[in-house]
């Protein structure tokens, strides 16, 4: 599981449009997808995802944003993956994130920051499993 991370195109990156570019932005930076679905978070969904964030301040309008719209939700697979994906997409904050990452080029601000990365190989099975079974993976 250490070469495998999970990923979200957020609600405003799939709203302008932006699947496409950002699936080829991932694919060339080495990425296999094993796993990809195009879906809806309900807001109990969303607050469960992350619900390792209840006691922080952004929480409530994090939950409202991530059930705001449709996302693709993915599993995706290269060497050293959560590393690597999370230096692809840049810091949470687009204005902070260094030119060409994803969310340097997608991103508006930090709610609508057009991509989610695990942030740890535990995380990336936790968050795979939320949405994928065993089968659904490729
Ligand atoms: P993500 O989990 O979505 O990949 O983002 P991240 O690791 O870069 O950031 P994280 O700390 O996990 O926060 C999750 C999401 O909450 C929003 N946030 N807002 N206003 C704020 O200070 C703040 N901090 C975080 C962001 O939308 C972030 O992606
Ligand atoms: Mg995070």
């Amino acid at each position: 599981m250490s070469n495998r991370t999970f990923t979200m195109i957020k609600p405003d990156a799939v709203a302008n449009n932006h699947i496409g570019p950002i699936l080829a932005k991932i694919n060339e930076a080495g990425f296999r997808i094993i796993a990809m679905k195009y879906t809806r978070l309900s807001p109990e969904l969303a607050a469960k995802f992350y619900a390792i964030h209840k006691e922080r301040p952004f929480y409530n309008d994090l939950v409202n944003y991530m059930s705001g719209g449709p996302i693709v939700a993915a599993i995706l697979e290269k060497n050293n993956a959560v590393e690597d994906f999370r230096k692809l997409i840049g810091a949470t904050d687009p204005a902070k994130a260094e030119p060409g990452t994803i969310r340097n080029l997608f991103a508006k601000s930090i709610d609508a920051n057009a991509i989610h990365g695990s942030d740890s190989n535990e995380n990336a099975e936790i968050e795979g499993s939320f949405f994928f079974s065993q089968t659904e993976r490729f």
